[in-house]
């Protein structure tokens, strides 16, 4: 795997100094010459550091005086508040979410979408078409016969071996044997729930979570346990302690250890260890899905769940829709103490996948152009990131809160003034502007008052001007329901 660039790597350097306040809001920026001077660097590299840093929001330019450093909008939001868990859980519930989900996307073919904020994924610019068309060819060229043979039941053992690679650099130690490859996430996530569930049966999850995950407990027949989760280090230890004191019987517990969705939180090391082992004592099987691993900023992957199971209890599935090719819906599980069950279920419910993106994927992520690519694409995203809560910031009414994560797709935002996010959905639509509202992520009424906004599009002035709209109509809604309270 290959180091960053030069110039990243001092950007990174002094975003870390204005992070923890070695330099500060009005600080004057080492001139171009100093910054050569000081890092034995070249003219580009240190104009490069310094453009990076002022479209990342931390430089200003001001003309004939230099650079200096700024406090990016975005930190005039406050962050989002932790969760309360010291009262009673809601009681696990058959989950009514399908037609929450099918209003929401009937709603969203009624009109022309200009600017779609509801996405949790990336614009098919940020991801490496021309290398991946290039890649299919040459397995085409290679394997002639690949269109009308039929592949391994657990997908093409050189994309398994490619995959048992990767997964080292996230500490786990799995063998391609071990792997199972799927069409995404979501038949992963499947076939780990349908291996150790039957209908019926409690299944715990973080609250809020990605709707997803409570469409497939909904279609397995399953109850959901909603476990208070914070938007910083994810699941509550604590509440899901005590949630297995009262419901004996939790049969499966799904976890999104990294830039959960929606909150972005990542786990801390510490708090997986911990997880793990509880899990493992209380005979719960962990169901991972690390969909967003790869998309944490920093250069090295965070450790998966996994890296810490000893016992096969830890069912690892994963996805390369975020992270490499959305039109290719490849992804895979490691199934842990039921590798059997999972691989019957896969043949029982899908056969095999198509072999072509598996060979193309696998050539693209053996060379080190897979590494440049991701690390190009959490840049861009951490880019877009910052102008959309820049925007937020800017536009939306006081009170608004955010979560800031490090990385990934999506922001998760508490709409000020306890204003409901259906009704933003609703107006906003009217515009050509959507938005994904709360009461997707939860099977109850609590994220009402809160919206997932997608950051995966180039910010461009189409998608200025809709933040902007979208900061109106949130007003406009704050002042109706002050003018009800008064009539009231
Ligand atoms: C946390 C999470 N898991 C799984 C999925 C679905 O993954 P895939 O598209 O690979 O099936 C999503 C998609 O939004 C997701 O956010």
């Amino acid at each position: 795997m290959d180091q960053a660039p030069l110039y990243r790597r001092l950007v990174d350097h002094y975003r870390v100094a204005i992070e923890t306040g070695s330099l500060v809001c009005g600080d004057r920026f080492p001139s171009i010459r100093t910054l050569m001077a000081r890092h034995q660097v070249s003219l580009s590299t240190a104009l490069q550091v310094c453009r990076q840093l002022e479209s990342d929001g931390w430089l200003e330019a001001r003309p004939r005086s230099g650079n200096f450093v700024r406090q990016p909008l975005r930190l005039a939001a406050r962050p989002l508040a932790e969760p309360v868990i010291n009262q009673p859980l809601d009681a696990a519930q058959y989950v009514g979410i399908h037609a929450r989900v099918s209003e929401f996307i009937a709603r969203c073919r009624q009109g022309p979408v200009r600017v779609n904020f509801s996405r949790a994924r990336g614009a098919p610019s940020l991801y490496p078409g021309q290398a991946l068309r290039n890649a299919a060819a040459r397995a085409l060229r290679r394997h002639p016969e690949l269109l009308v043979d039929v592949g391994p039941h657990n997908g093409n053992a050189v994309f398994r071996s490619v995959l048992a690679k990767r997964a080292m650099s996230s500490g786990m130690l799995i063998g391609p044997e071990e792997i199972v490859v799927t069409q995404g996430c979501i038949e992963a996530l499947n076939l780990a729930l349908r291996a150790v569930t039957q209908a019926g049966d409690i299944v715990a999850v973080e609250s809020p979570t990605f709707y997803g995950l409570l469409q497939i407990l909904e279609s397995l027949g399953l109850r959901a346990l909603e476990i208070p989760t914070s938007p910083q280090t994810g699941i509550s230890l604590e509440a899901l302690e005590l949630a297995t004191r009262i419901h004996a019987g939790i049969k499966a517990l799904v976890v999104i250890p990294h830039l959960q969705n929606p909150l972005g939180s990542i786990m801390p090391d510490e708090y997986k260890a911990r997880l793990v082992a509880f899990c493992e004592e209380q005979g719960i099987p962990l169901i991972e899905d690390d969909t967003y691993g790869a998309l944490c900023d920093g250069e090295t992957p965070p450790r998966a769940l996994k890296a810490w199971d000893r016992a096969g209890n830890v069912i690892h599935c994963a996805s390369l829709h975020k992270i490499l090719a959305p039109g290719m819906r490849l992804g895979w599980i490691s199934g842990g103490r039921w590798q059997a069950r999972v691989e019957m279920f896969k043949h029982a419910q899908t056969h095999c996948n198509e072999q072509l993106s598996q060979l193309a994927a696998a050539d693209f992520m053996s060379s080190s152009a897979y590494d440049r690519h991701l690390r190009q694409l959490r840049g861009t995203l951490r880019r877009n990131r910052q102008r959309m809560a820049d925007a937020i910031s800017a536009y939306f009414p006081g009170g608004t809160r955010l979560n800031h994560p490090n990385g990934g797709l999506t922001l998760w935002v508490e709409l000020a003034g306890q204003i409901s996010s259906q009704r933003l959905f609703d107006q906003a639509l009217r515009d050509g502007i959507l938005v994904a509202p709360g009461r997707l992520f939860s099977n109850s009424e609590r994220c009402e008052h809160f919206v997932r906004l997608g950051c995966g599009w180039p910010y461009g002035e189409d998608v200025d001007r809709a933040m902007q709209r979208l900061g109106q109509l949130c007003q406009r809604l704050i002042e109706q329901g002050a003018k009800k309270a008064v009539a009231g």
